[in-house]
């Protein structure tokens, strides 16, 4: 099996900023990547990289075998992106706005408006076609935006948080639509601040932290490493905590963290350990409250890889992504970031 994506040591600076640290990635053909990190972390930087709207400083990548930088605009025709944010055209009607992007791709004006009309029956906006973007509810604004990024059939398909936003119905719906391409041989690179979007759609996950890739595998793999779920409780003070992290190391998976009053178990047994905790916490005389059974957050995952939590600086990105990256897209957000990067 070949790899459609390659990185490697994908580097990009923002003034004394390194936003990607010598990344490196690879996505076998006809797989889901899930780029998982939290906000600054670096993700949308390496989807604009791979999909050519921004240079790297240093390193090389390759998409579908060709090079981001040396075959931008050949690599342009072969993938298909969807931004955090919809970059479409709010005045015009979904339909419209899909043609448009057919025509971008050169489709011509019939092949353009059939392949309109497939995805807006694809994505169940049939409804809603001759209707302008602008009275789109957020998941209807998410499923244009994922049609705009399939209308030329791209091989690759980056998607940035395609489901950050959505109540938990869209994000479900919108999983099955990117399952459903998947299984039709797409190759995707998915990235996500979900554990739980990562660990239903991505083949292996990669763990991004200040602009570097800390750890790789399967959801599951990531999982049993970062020991899974975790016990929680509260202690009464200080001896309480201490005599809690005691009775409790026998159970933990790794090592029993505490914070304050708080006291953290990664526990691999799931609905039994809680019960054995109770058990071992009880038999040590140690009074404690709310004790609980908890799945691991981002954070937690990012606590047990890195040693710190997720911190999430502001991030002057928000607000500008690029959505739709058409060849000779002529104006919109995408654009003028692509013609600001390559002036430099
Ligand atoms: N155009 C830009 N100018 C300056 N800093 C940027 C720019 N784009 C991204 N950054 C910074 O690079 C880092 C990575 O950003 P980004 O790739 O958007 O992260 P993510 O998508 O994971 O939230 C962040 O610290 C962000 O503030
Ligand atoms: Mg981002």
């Amino acid at each position: 099996m070949s790899d459609a994506i390659v990185a490697e040591g994908l580097t990009k600076r923002y003034g004394d900023h390194t936003a990607l640290d010598e990344l490196d990635l690879t996505v076998p053909e006809g797989t889901v990547l899930g780029l998982l990190g939290p906000n600054g972390a670096g993700k949308t930087t390496t989807v604009r990289i791979l999909t050519t709207l921004v240079r790297p400083d240093a390193g090389r990548a390759t998409v579908a075998g060709l090079d981001v930088v040396a075959d931008a605009r050949a690599l342009r025709a072969r993938i298909g992106v969807s931004g955090q944010y919809a970059a479409v055209d709010d005045d015009l009607t979904g339909a419209e706005n899909l043609e448009m992007i057919g025509r971008l791709y050169h489709l011509g004006r019939r092949r353009s408006r059939t392949r309109a009309r497939e995805l807006l029956e694809r994505f169940d906006l049939t409804a809603a076609a001759d209707r302008p973007l602008k009275g789109y509810s957020g998941g209807m604004r998410r499923r244009i935006d994922l049609a705009g990024s399939l209308v030329a059939e791209p091989p690759v398909l980056f998607l940035d948080e395609p489901t950050t936003g959505l109540d938990p119905r869209a994000r479900a719906a919108l999983w099955d639509t990117i399952a459903d391409l998947v299984s039709g041989g797409t190759t995707v690179l998915l990235t996500t601040q979900y554990m739980e979007e990562a660990d239903r759609l991505a083949d292996r996950v990669a763990v991004l932290d200040h602009g570097r890739v800390i750890e790789t595998g399967t959801a599951d793999e990531l999982k049993d490493r970062i020991g899974g779920d975790r016990i929680e409780l509260t202690a009464p003070g200080p001896g309480a905590v201490e005599a809690a992290c005691r009775a409790l190391a026998p159970l933990a998976s790794g090592p029993v963290r505490a914070d304050g009053a708080h006291v953290m178990a990664p526990v691999a047994e799931g609905a039994d350990s809680l019960a054995r905790a109770l058990g071992l916490l009880d038999a040590a005389g140690v009074a404690v409250r709310d004790v609980g059974l908890r799945r691991p957050t981002l954070d937690e995952v990012f606590l047990s890889l890195t040693g710190h939590t997720a911190d999430a600086p502001p991030n002057p990105d928000d607000g500008r992504e690029p959505a739709l990256a058409a060849p000779g897209r002529p104006s919109g957000r995408a654009g003028r970031a692509d013609r600001e990067e390559h002036a430099r």
